[in-house]
């Protein structure tokens, strides 16, 4: 299948990116892989492929879309959407700001195109407490992450002011998850990534999104790991750091729609050149303003 991938892409000049969480031999197949952030840099920064297969989320897919309009962007399983970014349209989104005029809108990156045409700017994991202390004014409507919008919220002098969504992945690790983990591993240090409960938070020791988890993986002392995140993330972080050894918080912290992306379905979209993912020009356009304000 790898060989079958590599033949492929050569000959459709393709480039292929995954996210942290994508299964560990497709992440082993691609180019690039990261968080939402670098991923959406990445794109931008694609000159040389013509296309672009996007091992992700739908909306991830999107912003890859909406960044490099001249190229083709693919996504081997259309189905794989995120749940959170379905809980708000962009029908709500105008409805909300209707009510809170004069106040700036973030929302996260997990959001479609539609809604993030609607918002002043876009946020990821990653940069959300610098997105919000850029903006002007005392309030920022945050959407559609509550957890991530409270956790932020300890972190500015910001008033926040969230929308009720939320990532059913991280939504469910629970504080006694985490003590139940420590029990069983009471060296190791707790991250957390910044979608958890704040009763999560409350027992870490770090909070990183999953590129600074990378990061911090390869830098910290600490010798074992305890991640409360998406379950995945413990391939490359175990591939990366041998030495060193993770635990997941909570065993079946498993993202099903990151899970439909397979190597199978990665050959079949370079072979084929579907599913192509397609954003209206004039969504585009307005969903492109408020991803550079956050990449500028
Ligand atoms: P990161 O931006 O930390 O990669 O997290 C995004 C996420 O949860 C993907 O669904
Ligand atoms: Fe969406 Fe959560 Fe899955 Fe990320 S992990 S794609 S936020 S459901």
């Amino acid at each position: 299948m790898h060989e079958r991938i590599v033949r492929l892409k050569k000959e459709r000049r393709a480039v292929i990116l995954a996210h942290n969480y994508q299964a560990g031999e497709v992440q082993d197949a691609a180019d690039f892989v990261g968080d939402s952030l670098e991923l959406s840099r990445q794109a931008a920064a694609t000159r040389d492929a013509e296309v672009i297969v996007f091992c992700g989320v739908h909306f991830m897919a999107e912003t890859a879309a909406v960044l490099a309009p001249d190229r083709t962007v693919l996504i081997p399983d259309p189905k794989a959407g995120c749940p959170m970014a379905d809980m708000i349209t962009a029908e709500e989104m105008i409805r909300w700001r209707a009510e809170h005029p004069g106040v700036p809108a973030v929302c996260y990156v997990n959001t479609s195109a539609a809604v993030k045409a609607e918002c002043d700017v876009c946020c990821t994991s990653a940069n959300s407490v610098k997105i919000v202390d850029s903006l002007p004014g005392r309030e920022v409507l945050f959407a559609p992450d509550k957890n991530l919008a409270a956790w932020t919220a300890t972190q500015t002098a910001k008033t926040i002011i969230p929308w009720d969504g939320y990532c059913y992945v991280h939504h469910n690790i629970r504080a006694q998850d985490v003590r139940e983990a420590r029990e069983k591993h009471p060296q190791a240090e707790v991250w957390a990534h910044p979608e958890c409960r704040l009763e999560v938070h409350a027992l870490a020791h770090k909070t990183l999104s999953t590129g600074g988890m990378v990061r911090e993986a390869r830098a910290t002392a600490a010798e074992e790991i305890i991640v409360a995140t998406e379950a995945n993330m413990i391939y490359r972080l175990a591939k990366e750091n041998p030495g060193k050894r993770f635990y997941p918080a909570h065993e079946l912290a498993f993202c099903a729609n990151m899970r439909k992306i397979t190597l199978a379905k990665l050959a079949g979209a370079l072979e084929t050149m579907t599913q192509r993912v397609v954003v209206p020009p004039d969504i585009a356009a307005r969903a492109r303003v408020a991803i550079e304000r956050m990449i500028s």
